[in-house]
């Protein structure tokens, strides 16, 4: 399946490499998927048209975000909020009506899938404990960038991943965020758990 930009901004953009990321998830073609960042949900809408595919209806998809412009996440490596096509900024302000980075404008962008998928607000060095999930096949982290969230967000997932089941970082070549290439490092050493490096991209753990 080729990976669509759904007129939204995702940091998924370059198009071999949303490409590539659905190609992985094809691999192992999961029917439970939790994405940590869902931002304007472009990869989420993705993602659900995969597992759609591949599994009708029998598919879950759980994405969490805190969809906040709040000062206190502005160290954060969200990416750019304005659009740099003028066309853009007019649909989303005059058309839908709509914040493209919003709870209420994800939701939208996946009602073909509404019996199928959970969106969370939340930050996850904050609302873990009090989640229920687990056995989930796909975990894709691409949330707060800092090494404390990854980590964070890696030991959680550790916690939540199915047997045999994969946990994808994006970011792992990012200058911006070395937080997160330490992050996982320190976890894979820790955890004793081996990862391979996807097109210097993506930092891929296979579960056994
Ligand atoms: C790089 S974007 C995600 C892009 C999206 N996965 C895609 O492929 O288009 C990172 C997202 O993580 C969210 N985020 C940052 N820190 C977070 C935290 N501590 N908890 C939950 N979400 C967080 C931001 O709001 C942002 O939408």
């Amino acid at each position: 399946m080729k990976y669509k930009k759904y007129f939204r901004k995702t940091s998924l953009k370059q198009k071999n490499i949303g490409d590539l990321f659905l190609k992985l998830i094809q691999e192992k073609n999961p029917r439970s998927f939790l994405e940590i960042g869902v931002f304007h949900g472009v990869t989420a809408r993705n993602v659900c048209e995969l597992m759609f595919k591949n599994h009708g209806e029998q598919f879950e998809y759980i994405g969490i975000d805190i969809f906040s412009d709040s000062k206190n996440y502005d160290k954060e490596v969200v990416p750019s909020k304005t659009f740099n096509n003028p066309f853009k900024t007019f649909y989303f302000r005059f058309i839908k009506r709509q914040n493209p980075y919003s709870l209420v404008a994800v939701e939208d962008l996946l009602s073909k899938f509404k019996k199928n998928i959970k969106l969370i607000v939340g930050d996850t060095n904050k609302i873990f404990e009090n989640l229920k999930l687990k056995n989930i096949e796909f975990i894709f982290i691409d949330g707060g960038h800092d090494y404390k969230t990854v980590k964070n967000d890696l030991e959680y997932s550790y916690k939540i991943i199915s047997k045999n089941g994969t946990i994808l970082c994006d970011d792992w070549n990012l200058s911006q965020a070395l937080g997160v290439r330490k992050a996982i490092e320190d976890f894979s050493k820790e955890k004793n758990i081996n990862f391979k490096i996807v097109h210097e991209r993506f930092a891929q753990f296979n579960l056994f």
